[in-house]
Parts: C-alpha cells; sequence; structure tokens
C-alpha cells in the first residue's frame, strides 16, 4: 500500500473527501500491479496497468472538474491558482501515461509514485482543497482576494 486513506486529511466538505478515498484506492490499486509487473513483466501485467492506469487518469480528470465546477459556481477567488495547479498535475500524468504505453517501462511511474504523487496529493488537500472547501462551506475566503 503506498498511502493509507485513514492518513489523508479531511476537509469541509464531505464529496471531496469521498473522491480523495476513492483516488486512493486506484493509486494503491495501481502501485500495485506496478510491483507485480517489475517481478513479472509479462503482457498480462502490462493490461492491468493499462487498465488501472486509464482508470487512474479518468478519475482525476472528474476529481478536479468536481472541485473545479463548485469553485465556479460560488465564485471562489482564487479559483485560477487551484485550476492551474489541477493542469499542471494533470499534463504531468498524462505524459507518464504516454511514456508508460510507448515504453512498458515502470520506473518512471514508480519513481513518480513514491517521491512526488503522495507529498503532492496530501499537501495539495491539506491548503488547496481545505481553503476551497471551507469557502464552499462558510462562503470565507482566507486568502482574502
Ligand atoms: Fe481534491
Ligand atoms: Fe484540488
Amino acid at each position: 500500500m503506498l498511502l493509507d486513506t485513514d492518513a489523508l486529511p479531511s476537509v469541509d466538505m464531505s464529496f471531496m473527501n469521498e473522491v480523495h478515498k476513492e483516488e486512493v484506492h486506484i493509486i494503491n490499486h495501481l502501485f500495485t500491479a506496478l510491483l507485480a509487473y517489475e517481478n513479472a513483466p509479462s503482457l498480462d501485467n502490462a493490461l492491468v496497468i493499462d487498465a488501472l492506469f486509464e482508470k487512474w487518469y479518468k478519475h482525476t480528470v472528474s476529481h478536479f472538474e468536481g472541485e473545479e465546477v463548485k469553485m465556479r459556481e460560488s465564485g471562489f477567488p482564487p479559483y485560477a491558482m487551484h485550476k492551474g495547479e489541477h493542469d499542471r498535475v494533470l499534463g504531468e500524468i498524462r505524459d507518464l501515461l504516454e511514456k508508460w504505453k510507448e515504453s512498458r517501462e515502470p520506473k518512471p511511474l514508480k519513481i513518480y509514485m513514491i517521491e512526488v504523487l503522495p507529498s503532492w496529493l496530501l499537501n495539495h488537500i491539506q491548503t488547496m482543497d481545505t481553503v476551497t472547501a471551507r469557502f464552499l462551506k462558510t462562503g470565507i475566503s482566507p486568502c482574502n482576494i
């Protein structure tokens, strides 16, 4: 298991907490599949990664869109900052997915999943998602912009 759902910070909107838990489940499945492929790089094991990687990418698109719709509806002031971070990370994941499909080389994804993703996700939830959820709940923006 790469990430523990119990270690996820909780924000003021339950729909966001649910999506974050779903995301971590998919990430953990993908990571397990990646380790299995490293031990036995068969076509079957590669196809499992293909499916889980696509599932994670699609889930991330809808995770981010779900937050962005709520931010637009509520007029969240730092919308552009939060969306910019979503777009940046989505670009990283899309690049990794394309590289994986071209090369079937597990290392770049493994390094990303260990060294970048967990700290990014926890930090993003603790900062931008926390501020966004509080604004959606209370109308108060701690950024004062
Ligand atoms: Fe989020
Ligand atoms: Fe977010």
